[in-house]
């Protein structure tokens, strides 16, 4: 018993220190609800992030199949906490955010997490082969790092370190993308986005979001 203790601590703390999110989602989570969080999401979160988190709008992000403490973390950071440094800017979902307690974002979270990510597909055939290149292997020349490395190859991200990416909208994507770049949105731990962002071009944001959108 005492050994299974001690392993589990090990453990934990190994997690600790792989996890990037880890000392901003509340200490306290533990696993959500996500038939409570479904509930939520059903009065409140459908209007803009569609049914079952399958986003009709490009400009809103689809939830379904995301990282459940990435999505506490969006929702904390949204509303300017813990971290006031660590905001992420943007006055729809401040409301929306405001409005949520710590339980209600990690229940929320669980349940999008639950729930079958969607595939769109790539709609430029003159820019995938671009998009491609820099999502699988990166652009050595100005050291922008493989986007597969951290999000995996299928995009589907490293739940609680790395979000999903495959099937979100173009649009979305490449609007994060410019605002990590700007700094308009800079509550990636360590700048990892920041410092993947500045050094593209507008082309390479739209090849490799327009990419994106299509992988699974
Ligand atoms: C009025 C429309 C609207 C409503 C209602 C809304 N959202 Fe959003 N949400 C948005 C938009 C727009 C964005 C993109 C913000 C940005 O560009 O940074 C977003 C972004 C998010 C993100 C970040 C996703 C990511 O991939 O980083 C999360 C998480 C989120 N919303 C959760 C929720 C939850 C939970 C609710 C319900 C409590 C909700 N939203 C209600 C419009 C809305
Ligand atoms: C070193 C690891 C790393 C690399 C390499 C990386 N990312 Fe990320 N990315 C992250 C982390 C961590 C986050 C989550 C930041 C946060 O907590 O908000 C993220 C978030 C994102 C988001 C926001 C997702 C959302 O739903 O809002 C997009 C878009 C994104 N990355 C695209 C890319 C692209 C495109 C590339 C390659 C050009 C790339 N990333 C390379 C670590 C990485």
């Amino acid at each position: 018993m005492k050994l299974r203790l001690a392993c589990a601590t090990l453990l934990l703390a190994v997690a600790g220190t792989g996890s990037s999110w880890a000392e901003d989602v509340r200490p306290a989570a533990a696993k959500g609800d996500a038939a409570k969080g479904a509930e939520k999401a059903g009065q409140i979160c459908v209007a803009c992030h569609g049914v079952n988190g399958v986003s009709m709008i490009p400009q809103n992000p689809s939830l379904a199949g995301q990282g459940a403490d990435y999505i506490a973390k969006q929702l904390h950071n949204f509303k300017g906490e813990p971290k006031k440094d660590q905001a992420r800017n943007n006055a729809i979902m401040a409301a929306q955010a405001a409005m949520l307690s710590d339980e209600d974002m990690r229940n929320i979270g669980a349940y999008y997490a639950s729930q079958k990510p969607r595939t769109l597909a790539a709609r430029n055939k003159d820019t995938v082969a671009l998009g491609q290149q820099i999502y699988r292997a990166g652009l050595a020349d100005r050291g922008v790092a493989a986007c597969a490395g951290c999000h995996g190859a299928t995009g589907a991200g490293l739940p609680s370190q790395y979000p999903r990416l495959g099937g979100q909208h173009a649009e979305y994507t490449e609007a994060q993308m410019k605002a990590w770049r700007s700094g308009e949105r800079a509550n990636d731990p360590n700048a990892m986005m920041r410092s993947v962002a500045a050094r593209l071009t507008d082309r390479e944001i739209a090849a490799v979001a327009d990419y994106i959108a299509g992988l699974h």
